[in-house]
């Protein structure tokens, strides 16, 4: 394996600006096709994008969180071999386009995401739900927990932070599954931000709840999307936990096939990604968290967040590509 003098995991600091690249494309791509109601068009023009920067990349990568079974794309599937085969061999989570129906619909919080991660250092999650329980940084280790109630969850939250639990607020996907959680919360008085889609970005926000408001998410959402969640949590701080989420058969007979023994497992932030890793997200819509890709009259920019885990540093990066780049919005 290559390596490079400034660390020995794989994930060379130059990979910072590559990491970026490979979003701000996807980004771009899947910007074309923002409020025209087609999802597997914003999907697939993220997908091609981020396949074609990942494959100029010196690296040795290995797709083991991709589009895979789900979104049923031939691209960026789980197993992939990306990159020129030249340099450090890499664990490779991608999410081209988290949030294709918010893209779909120009509403906010669509992003392109990638985690670069040391080999064998992310779960192989399988293409099924998970549920998820995050907050932020600054806690006592499992003062939240999966298998706690709603309540107990909040109430502890909101202990910790001093604050009445009516200053507390969750972030939830609005969905029928919920349907009981979204009852819990709101008898325990705590305040629900329920959003459409993108738990990527929900459990991110935990990590700077002053600014966003979010302080604590819970729910379940995809088991890919919990991993890079997780990838991002480990960069910033924050606690998470997860269990796999199987609603039918061919859901159970995915996990073993991935190789998972114990589908009741309860996962910590580290079991879920460890080692060292480099997340970036580059918005597509405008969020909370990222300017989406805006169009002017002689560039197009993006906005894109790269963080890393065993330096927890966290860069944000605002781009402005010239004219000639042509895999942007024309
Ligand atoms: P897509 O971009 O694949 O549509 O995912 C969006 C998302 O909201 C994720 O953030 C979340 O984890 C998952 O979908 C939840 O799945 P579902 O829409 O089936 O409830």
């Amino acid at each position: 394996m290559a390596k490079t003098a400034d660390n020995d995991t794989g994930l060379s600091r130059m990979l910072t600006l590559e990491i970026a690249r490979v979003t701000e494309v996807a980004a771009m791509a899947a910007a074309k096709w923002r409020g025209r109601g087609n999802e597997v068009a914003a999907d697939q023009a993220a997908v091609d994008a981020m396949r074609q920067e990942l494959n100029a990349l010196p690296i040795t990568g290995r797709i083991v969180i991709g589009e895979g079974e789900r979104d049923e794309a031939p691209m960026l599937y789980i197993g992939e071999q990306v990159g020129l085969g030249t340099g450090p061999e890499i664990d490779i989570a991608v999410d081209p386009l988290e949030g294709t129906t918010i893209c779909a619909k120009a509403e906010p919080n669509a992003l392109a995401v990638v985690a670069f991660a040391q080999k064998g250092s992310l779960l192989h999650a399988p293409d099924i739900y998970m549920d998820k329980i995050a907050i932020g940084p600054g806690f006592e280790p499992g003062l939240v927990d999966l298998d706690a109630s709603p309540e107990d969850n909040l109430n502890a939250l909101a202990k910790a932070k001093g604050v009445p639990i009516e200053e507390i607020t969750a972030c939830i996907l609005d969905r029928p599954r919920h349907a009981k959680l979204l009852e819990s919360v709101r008898r325990s008085g705590a305040a629900i931000r329920l959003i459409g889609d993108g738990d990527i970005a929900g459990v991110i926000h935990t990590a700077n709840a002053e600014e966003t408001g979010i302080d604590i998410y819970m729910g379940i959402g995809g088991a890919p999307e919990g991993v890079l969640a997780a990838a991002a949590l480990r960069c910033i701080g924050g606690q998470m936990q997860a269990r796999l989420h199987a609603t039918n058969d061919q859901h159970r007979a995915r996990v073993v096939e991935i190789g998972i023994e114990d589908i009741d497992r309860k996962y910590l932030m580290e079991d879920l990604s460890s080692g060292d890793v480099l997340f970036a997200a580059t918005g597509v819509t405008s969020g909370s968290m990222l300017q989406g890709v805006r169009i002017k009259a002689n560039c197009i920019e993006t906005e894109t967040v790269v963080m890393r885990a065993r330096t927890r540093t966290v860069r944000w990066i605002r781009t402005e590509h010239g004219p000639g780049k042509t895999d942007g919005p024309s």
